[in-house]
C-alpha cells in the first residue's frame, strides 16, 4: 500500500476498533465476533509495528504496554471532588430537603435524579480536545494519585470522544467524574479462576477493584476486569448544560458509559424511586451501597453551596447493611477440577434481603484459620448482589465455650486419599488423578461452552458416564458407543446419536479452544489463545521450556511452570495420545485456514432459528462467518438463507412470508463445500 492509503487505513480501523469497543464495552451489544476484532487488532498493530511514529496516544493499541511505575505521583483536581451527606431513612431525607427548602425557596419546585450509588472507587478523567490524557484517583478531594496507565487499561474508558465524530461540540478541556468497580459476575468468575489454581481468591468487589486500579504495574491493572461508569463533570472550559439530566444525556452522546439513572419532577418522586431501586439492589449488576439524590437545576444546586466536603445539592440513601448473623452448623469440602479443597460454610438458613441463605463462602482454610471460624459458632454473614453470600467472621463473645478450632481434613472427601499442601499456597489438593469428584468436574469443564463446546452434555450425564465405568479421563468420551450409551438411565437412540454427533463434530475445534478444555491450571481462554498464537500445536507445545513461555504477554511464572509440569506428566500425556488417535485435532489450523477458506458465502446473510441437531448456535455463526458469511438476527427480505432447527420461533413464518430460502443444518454442510 501506499504511504497515504497506510495513512487512511490506520484511521480507519481505528475508527473501526472504537466503535466496537464502544458496542461490547459501553453498549455491551457486539455486532462482531471476538475473532474479526482481533484481526482488525492484528492489522493495526502490523501497521503502527511499521510505523511507530504514526503511534498517537488514543490508538486502541495503547491500552497495555505502559511501564510500571516506582510511586504514583499527584495530580491536581481542577475543582473540589467533594463527598456526598447520607441519609440512612426516609426521615433523613425529607429532613435534608427542609433543610435546603429553608435556604432557598426554589428548592420547593426543584425536580431531581436518583441514580444508584456505586460501591467503587472514584476517578477523574481529564480530556483534552477529546483525548483522554491523564486520570485520578479521589485522594483527599484536592490531590489524588496520578493512575493514568492504569485507567487506560479499563476497556469503557474510551481514550478518544466523541464516538461518532462530527455533530457534537467538544469542549477543549473536560473533567469527568465516575466511578471504577466490577461486575459481580466478572469478580465471581475472577475467584473462580483464583481458586481453581489454588490462588488466593478476594473477599469483595469494591476492594479488589481499588486494590487493581492502585497497582503499580499496569499490566496487572489490565489483567483485572476492571470497568466505569460517568455522572457528573468536575470542570469544562465552556458550560453547556444547564441541568444534571442534560449533562447525564451529554455524557452519553460523546460516548461514555453512563450510570442509569431516573428523573423526578418532586421529592415524593425521588423517595418512591429511591425505594425501588433498594428493592431492586439484588437484581443490579454491580455493588451499590445506596441511591444518590440529586437536584436536577444546576444553578440552584451551585447555588445552595457546601458544607463541609458535601454538596448541599445532593444526599446519598444509604441502604441499609445486609448484613446478619446466623450458626454456623459445620463446614463442608468441595472438591475441584484440580483437586482444590474448598471449605463452605453450612448455615442455620437465614433470610438476607429476601432470600434464605443455607450456605456461604468460607474463601479458603488460611482465611478459616485467620478469622479462628469454629463449627458451632454465630456468625456475620453478608449478602452482596449475585455474589455468593460470604462469612465475615464469627461473633466471639456469645462462644458457649464448646466452639472447637476447625481442623482443615487430612483426607480428600470424595476419594479418602491424603490430600497435599504446595508450599506458597493456600490451597490443599487431592492429587488423586482418579478421584472422581475431579474426573466429573474436569470432564464438565472440558465439555463446558468456553471449551470443547459439547452441546447436550450436562453435569448429570456427565455423572452417570463416570459412574457407569464409561469414562475415566476426556479422551473417552470420542471413544463412546452407541450400545455403552443405550445402557444408561434416559438414553434412547435418537438422544444417544445426538450426542455422539455433538461429541464428533468437537473434534474439529480450534486448538487454543482444545487448551482451554485440558485445564491447565492458570491457563484460561485468554492464556489459551496466546499459547495457540504462539505455538500453533500441542506437539510444539509439549516441548516448550519456561523460558519459552515467559516470553509470552500476560504468563507468568506460575503459569509457565503449570504448563510445563502439566505436558511432562505421564497421565496428561497419556490423554493427549487418546485423544490425538481419536482423531481430535491437535493443531492450530484456524489461523492461518481462514484466508485460505473459500469465502463461498460472501455477501450473504443468514439467520438461525431453533436448535440445529449437531451444532451449537456460536459453532454454526463461526462456521457461517468463516466462510465469510454474515449473521443477523432477525429476518428481513435481505436473508439470504433461514437455517432452520427444531422448535422454531417466529422466524419461520416470517421467512416463508418473505420467501427466504429455508437449510437445514445437512443443507448448510453442503453449502460450504
Ligand atoms: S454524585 C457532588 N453519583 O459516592 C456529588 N456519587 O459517598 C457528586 N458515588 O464520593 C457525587 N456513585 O464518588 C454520585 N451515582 C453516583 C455515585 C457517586 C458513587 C460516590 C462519589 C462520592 C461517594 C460518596
Amino acid at each position: 500500500m501506499e504511504f497515504a492509503d497506510l495513512q487512511n487505513r490506520i484511521e480507519e480501523l481505528r475508527n473501526e476498533i472504537r466503535y466496537h469497543n464502544y458496542r461490547y464495552y459501553v453498549l455491551d451489544e457486539p455486532v462482531i465476533s471476538d475473532g474479526e476484532y482481533d484481526r482488525l487488532m492484528g492489522e493495526l498493530r502490523r501497521i503502527e509495528d511499521k510505523h511507530p511514529e504514526w503511534i498517537t496516544p488514543d490508538s486502541p493499541t495503547q491500552r497495555t504496554g505502559a511501564a510500571p511505575a516506582e510511586r504514583f505521583s499527584k495530580l491536581r483536581h481542577p475543582a473540589a471532588i467533594l463527598s456526598l451527606g447520607n441519609a440512612f431513612d426516609e426521615a433523613g431525607v425529607r429532613a435534608w430537603f427542609d433543610r435546603i427548602r429553608k435556604l432557598d425557596e426554589r428548592v420547593e419546585q426543584a425536580d431531581f435524579v436518583v441514580e444508584p450509588k456505586l460501591d467503587g472507587l472514584t476517578v477523574v478523567l481529564h480530556y483534552q480536545n477529546g483525548v483522554f490524557m491523564q486520570g485520578a484517583t479521589r485522594g483527599d478531594g484536592e490531590y489524588g494519585e496520578d493512575v493514568t496507565s492504569n485507567l487506560r487499561t479499563i476497556r469503557s474508558l474510551p481514550l478518544r470522544v466523541p464516538m461518532n465524530g462530527k455533530g457534537i461540540e467538544i469542549p477543549n478541556s473536560l473533567v469527568i467524574r465516575g466511578e471504577v468497580f466490577m461486575y459481580l459476575k466478572d469478580f465471581d468468575d475472577l475467584n473462580r479462576r483464583l481458586s481453581e489454581a489454588g490462588e488466593k481468591t478476594y473477599l469483595n468487589p469494591r476492594n479488589t477493584a481499588a486494590g487493581s486500579l492502585r497497582q503499580l504495574d499496569p499490566e496487572l491493572t489490565a489483567s483485572r476486569p476492571l470497568t466505569l461508569l460517568t455522572y457528573d463533570i468536575v470542570a469544562s472550559d465552556r458550560d453547556l448544560w444547564r441541568t444534571d439530566v442534560a449533562r447525564l444525556k451529554y455524557l452519553k452522546d460523546i460516548g461514555l458509559p453512563v450510570v442509569n439513572h431516573k428523573y423526578c419532577e418532586d421529592i415524593e418522586c425521588a423517595i418512591e424511586v429511591s425505594h425501588e431501586m433498594a428493592a431492586e439492589r439484588h437484581d443490579l449488576p454491580f455493588e451499590a451501597d445506596g441511591v444518590v439524590i440529586k437536584i436536577n437545576d444546576l444553578d440552584l444546586a451551585s447555588d445552595l453551596g457546601v458544607v463541609g466536603k458535601d454538596p448541599r445539592s445532593a444526599i446519598a440513601f444509604k441502604f441499609p447493611a445486609v448484613e446478619v448473623t446466623t450458626i454456623l452448623r459445620d463446614i463442608g469440602v468441595n472438591v475441584g477440577r484440580t483437586g482444590v479443597l474448598t471449605p463452605y460454610a453450612i448455615l442455620e438458613p437465614v433470610e438476607i434481603s429476601g432470600v434464605i441463605v443455607r450456605q456461604a463462602t468460607l474463601h479458603n482454610f488460611d482465611y478459616i484459620a485467620e478469622k479462628d471460624i469454629r463449627p458451632g459458632d454465630r456468625v456475620l454473614v453478608k449478602r452482596a448482589g449475585d455474589v455468593i453470600p460470604y462469612v465475615i467472621g464469627p461473633v466471639v463473645d456469645v462462644r458457649s465455650g464448646d466452639e472447637k478450632p476447625y481442623v482443615p481434613p487430612q483426607m480428600c472427601p470424595v476419594c479418602g486419599q491424603q490430600v497435599e499442601h504446595i508450599e506458597g499456597e493456600v490451597a490443599w489438593f487431592c492429587v488423586n488423578a482418579a478421584c472422581p469428584a475431579q474426573i466429573v468436574r474436569n470432564i464438565e469443564h472440558f465439555v463446558s461452552r468456553g471449551a470443547m463446546d459439547i452441546v447436550g452434555l450436562g453435569i448429570k450425564i456427565v455423572e452417570q458416564l463416570v459412574g457407569a465405568g464409561l469414562v475415566e479421563d476426556v479422551a473417552d468420551l470420542y471413544t463412546l458407543s452407541k450400545e455403552e450409551l443405550l445402557q444408561l438411565e434416559g438414553f434412547a437412540d435418537k438422544k444417544a446419536e445426538n450426542l455422539l454427533s455433538a461429541i464428533a463434530t468437537s473434534k474439529t475445534q480450534s486448538l487454543s479452544r482444545l487448551l482451554t478444555a485440558l485445564g491447565i491450571r492458570g491457563v484460561g481462554e485468554v492464556g489459551a489463545t496466546e499459547l495457540a498464537n504462539q505455538f500453533k500445536s500441542i506437539t510444539n507445545l509439549s516441548q516448550v521450556t519456561i523460558d519459552d513461555l515467559l516470553e509470552i504477554e500476560g504468563i507468568g511464572p506460575n503459569i509457565a511452570q503449570a504448563v510445563v509440569d502439566w505436558f511432562e506428566n505421564p497421565a496428561n500425556r497419556k490423554v493427549l495420545d487418546k485423544l490425538s488417535s481419536a482423531g481430535v485435532q491437535m493443531e492450530d489450523l484456524q489461523a492461518e485456514n481462514l484466508f485460505t477458506i473459500p469465502q463461498v458465502l460472501d455477501g450473504k446473510t443468514f439467520v438461525i432459528t431453533g436448535t440445529l441437531p449437531n451444532l451449537s448456535r456460536q459453532q454454526a455463526k463461526e462456521m457461517i462467518e468463516h466462510h465469510g458469511g454474515r449473521i443477523s438476527s432477525s429476518v428481513s427480505k435481505n436473508t439470504s438463507y433461514l437455517v432452520l432447527g427444531e422448535s422454531p420461533g417466529s422466524k419461520l413464518p416470517k421467512a416463508q412470508k418473505l420467501g427466504v430460502a429455508i437449510i437445514n443444518e445437512d443443507e448448510l454442510r453442503k453449502l460450504l463445500g
